[in-house]
Parts: structure tokens; sequence; C-alpha cells
């Protein structure tokens, strides 16, 4: 018994131990690697989407507008996945999610390509899923699960389908306003303005 549970215990940390949510390589909606280092050091809302689900509509709306609203920032990224896991509603492949979303929703952050969020058994986990599933302990039971994560990659609040994202953003802007007051956001501006 002890045996086993030390057995799960190794591989959970096998799972999270050094990792975080910059330390993955995704796919984008057009079939590129993505690697996830490239939001390091930004605040990112991680999302799992759908095109025919109750909440779309609502959903899309407000995740447009919040990449909007913190826009000049440049701290800050809705990151959407694509699922088809709950009650398929995310049916489409790919290309007509994306020219979907482009038409309705002028969509204005990244997309990637369709995953599947959760184990029911059969189903393969993307990796990075997998590990917001573990270190949440509490993977998406919907669509448009919400997970807000830092700039150092760890996951700080999530929320699901029921939530607006208006009432998210005094979150987000404060976990902004706290970097754009710290050192490396201000060399990073230096940076900017050097080029
Ligand atoms: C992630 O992508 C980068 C860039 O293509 C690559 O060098 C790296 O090996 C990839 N990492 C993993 C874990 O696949
Ligand atoms: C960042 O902070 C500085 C003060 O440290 C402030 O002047 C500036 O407006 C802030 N930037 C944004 C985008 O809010």
């Amino acid at each position: 018994m002890l045996a086993i549970y030390v057995i799960f215990l190794f591989t959970n940390c096998y799972l999270i131990f050094g990792k975080d949510v910059y330390s993955f390589n995704v796919t984008d909606i057009e079939g590129n690697n993505v690697p996830l280092e490239k939001y390091k050091g930004k605040v990112s809302l991680i999302v799992n989407v759908a095109s025919k689900c109750g909440y779309t509509d609502k959903q899309y709306k407000g995740l447009v507008w919040l990449q909007k609203e913190f826009e000049i920032y440049n701290l800050f990224n809705v990151l959407a996945f694509p699922c088809n896991q709950f009650w398929e509603q995310e049916p489409e492949t790919n290309a007509n999610i994306f020219k979907y979303v482009k038409a309705t929703y002028k969509v204005n952050f990244p997309m990637f390509a369709k995953i599947d969020v959760i184990s029911r058994g059969w189903e393969k986990v993307d990796p990075l899923w997998l590990y917001i599933g573990e270190v949440t302990n509490s993977p998406p039971t919907w669509n448009f699960w919400k997970y807000l994560v830092d700039k150092n990659g760890q996951i700080v609040s999530q929320w699901g389908q029921n939530t607006d994202v208006k009432e998210i953003y005094p979150i987000i802007k404060s976990l902004i306003n706290e970097m754009n007051s710290s050192d490396d956001t201000k060399k990073r501006t230096n940076l900017k303005t050097d080029l």
C-alpha cells in the first residue's frame, strides 16, 4: 500500500517538478511549434475554448475585450486552446475554427491547435493541460475554463465558464501593475525604446 502511494507521489512529482507553464511547447492553430517560453515575463490567461457552446459569444467577446484593454502594456496574452471534449462543441477543423473566430470575433490573441484537455480514459491529454490539471488539481469540467499564469509561469488563479471575463479584469490589472513597477519591466521598457 505504502509502495503504491510512494510510486503515485513520485509520478506526480515527476510531472510537476521543475516545470512551469512556460516550459512547454505547443502547436499553434496553423500547425507551427510554439515554445511557450516566448510568453515568459508576461501574464497569460490560458483558456479552453469552443465555437458552439452557450458561453461562446459572451466569453469570446470578453476575451477579445480583455486583450485589447491590456494591449498598451504589452505584458498580457490570452492563450486560447480549442477543445471538442465537452458535448462536442468544437467539431470543426483547426482551419475552420480559426476562420470562424477571426470573422465573428476578430480574435486578437494567439489561437492554438485543437487538443484534449482532460482524459476520461481513452483520450491523450496535451502535456500542458495534463500539467495544468495536476498543479491546480482542478482540470476543466467545461469549455471556457480560465487559468491565470504569472510572469514566471505559475498558475495563480482559475475560473470556470460561469465567470464573466470582466470580473477577472481587476485581478489581471493588479498583476500587471505589480510587474510594471518592478525592475525587469523597466529593463524591458528601456530595451524597447532602444529599438
Ligand atoms: C521546443 O521547441 C524548441 C524550438 O523549436 C526546440 O528547440 C525544443 O527542443 C523544443 N522542446 C521540446 C521539449 O520539445
Ligand atoms: C508603468 O509605471 C510607470 C511608473 O513607474 C507609469 O508612469 C506608466 O504609466 C506605467 N505604464 C503603464 C502602461 O501603465
